[in-house]
């Protein structure tokens, strides 16, 4: 299925979870794709107008017909990725976050300086994780202005739906000299260059890719940067993005500093807003989770990275049922997958050991966290919609106006990882496709109703 969807009308199965916990399905239903790529039109059966669309349609020769076993999902949101890092996917997970910075991260993420290692390293990332089904991604990127740009050109190329950020980190006190920016002034010079030259950029009509502003995370920035950063964001209406009380060290280092979390702090500098993105957040206090939701700003949930450094688990159905926005994250290579789905299993483990506790010595009533537990449909909304949402983009779900990205789960895959017995419930079928899916599922990926 490599031609454009554009124009097109297509029938089949379409899955989507516009809320925590409810999906809608859509059996052998119409959807009209605008020339502009987003949806224009959705005709369930038993719809009166759906005989005439479809009519039309073939006559014309603008149906696409899907299988019965396929089905279209919302493309996938990786609302957390440091694209420098996809070389060690799967290395360095033996050390706590302050260590793997300085023993792997920094030198890893230094190279860049080298375009053409840049280059490799991008083009694999970019066409690795389209073929996993995520169709937007937030990425940080590096200090170095230029292969931030090459990162911008590559998501252009590819079709992938991007948010690029180059990384902002100036404090000498914790970064090494060999990386990070010069001065605070240098930083933002740089961060303005890459806000021009994406939003300038001859290949970015439709604005796939936008650019965000990137302190690493406090303790990597100066105050006077954090400043900087924060009057950039009020006079651009870019996105932030930043890492906020990730782990026990993360969190008590800005207490230690400013005499407050990471979520005040942000605030004060003009740092949290409807556009943020805050990784981790495994720390939050009631204050913290309320400012964040007064914001409108959001949580890229990152539950592999989290088992790894964040020393705890987000309690993230608590979060929701509060009101706030959360996304999933890889955060590769802090997590060892490049796939959402995968990182969305995490996310419903996670949650039932919250729920049941982990230490088999401490009594039930010592070692539970009640009404912790998310489901396979919350897991499916929080991949795909939340991140949408946590975005304030109109990605992750099928509705008039929304960008059509989507990926066609063929469940009759025979190198694929689901199995069907006889299944028709569609509840079953997702249930079987979140949990077992795998890259030979994944039979086209879209963005903009463009093949990718
Ligand atoms: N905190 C600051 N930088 C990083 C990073 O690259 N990954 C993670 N997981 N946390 C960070
Ligand atoms: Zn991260």
């Amino acid at each position: 299925m490599s031609k454009s969807l554009r124009g097109m009308v297509l029938r089949g199965n379409f899955i989507h979870a516009p809320l925590p916990g409810e999906v809608e399905t859509v059996l052998d239903a119409l959807m009209v794709v605008g020339n502009d790529g987003t949806i224009t039109a959705l005709y369930p059966t038993g719809h009166p107008d759906r005989g005439a669309v479809e009519a039309k349609a073939t006559a014309d020769g603008e149906l696409v017909s899907f299988g019965s076993a396929d089905y279209i999902l919302p493309g996938f949101v990786d609302l957390h990725v440091h694209a420098p890092q996809y070389p060690q996917l799967g290395l360095a997970l033996d050390v706590p976050l302050e260590v793997w910075l300085g023993k792997y991260t920094f030198p890893l993420e230094a190279r860049y300086a080298d375009l053409d290692f840049a280059r490799q390293s991008y083009s694999t990332l970019v066409a690795d994780l389209l073929r996993n089904g995520t169709t937007t991604a937030l990425y940080f990127a590096t200090v170095h202005e230029e292969a931030t740009k090459l990162l911008v050109d590559l998501c252009l190329a590819l079709g992938q739906r991007a948010l690029v950020g180059k990384v902002a980190m100036d404090n000498p006190k914790t970064c090494p000299d060999y990386y990070r920016d010069a001065s605070a002034a240098g930083a933002l010079a740089a961060t303005r260059a890459i806000i021009d030259y994406v939003r300038a950029h001859a290949d970015n009509g439709e604005g796939r890719v936008l650019p965000v502003i990137t302190p690493r995370f406090i303790p990597s920035c100066t105050d006077e940067l954090l400043e900087g950063l924060g009057h950039l964001a009020r006079d651009s209406g870019c996105h932030v993005q930043t890492h906020c009380s990730e782990s026990d060290w993360a969190h008590s280092y800005v207490l230690d500093r400013h005499g407050m979390t990471d979520t005040a702090s942000l605030d004060r500098f003009g740092l949290l807003g409807r556009r943020s993105v805050l990784a981790h957040a495994t720390r939050l206090t009631e204050d913290d989770k309320d400012s964040i939701i007064a914001a409108g700003a959001a949580v890229a949930h990152c539950p592999l990275s989290n088992a790894y450094f964040g020393d705890a688990v987000f309690p993230l159905r608590a979060a929701l049922e509060k009101g706030m926005h959360v996304g999933m994250g890889t955060d590769i290579s802090g997590g060892p997958s490049a796939s959402v789905l995968e990182t969305a299993r995490m996310a419903i483990a996670a949650s039932r050991i919250l729920e049941s506790g982990a230490d088999p010595d401490r009594p039930p009533e010592a070692r539970q966290r009640p009404a912790s537990r998310i489901d396979f449909r919350t897991a499916f909304h929080v991949a795909t919609a939340g991140g949408g949402i946590a975005l304030d983009l109109p990605i992750g779900q099928f509705a008039p106006g929304y960008h059509f990205d989507a990926l066609r789960i063929d469940t009759a895959a025979p190198e694929g990882g689901i199995r069907i017995f006889g299944e028709t419930d569609p509840d079953l079928i997702l249930q079987k496709i979140i949990y077992t899916a795998s890259r030979a599922n994944i039979g086209s990926v879209w963005v903009g109703g463009q093949p990718v």
